[in-house]
């Protein structure tokens, strides 16, 4: 499995969602505190972006009909999303940011 770097660190700012493409995949990356987050960043409900909607502490609502998911565990909140958000591992070395996409599903929680 390999990390793919996707941005540098400055460019994830807490409460909002950073849109970044890593092997065509679109992700939104997130900062909460000291913590990066990926998930997909398309909704599970229909096609919208979430790194365009709204971050609200640990939990990032979708800009079309304002669905809610958990940002560490992609879970699904509130509004009409029932699908879990997909996650993916994160680290950060020195000022880059990496992301694991890997085939296999790497939703945690
Ligand atoms: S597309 Fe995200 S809640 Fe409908």
């Amino acid at each position: 499995m390999s990390w793919c770097p996707v941005a540098h660190i400055d460019s994830v700012m807490e409460g909002e969602a950073t849109c970044v493409v890593a092997e065509g995949e679109p992700l939104a990356l997130y900062r909460i505190g000291e913590a990066v987050y990926a998930t997909h960043d398309i909704c599970t409900h229909a096609h919208a972006h979430l790194s365009e909607g709204f971050v609200n502490g640990d939990c990032v609502e979708c800009p079309l009909h304002e669905g809610v998911f958990h940002i560490p565990t992609g879970r699904p909140i509130s509004g009409p999303v029932r699908v879990p958000l997909r996650v993916y591992p994160v680290k950060v070395e020195g000022d880059q940011v990496f992301v694991q996409l890997s085939g296999e599903d790497a939703e945690h929680g």
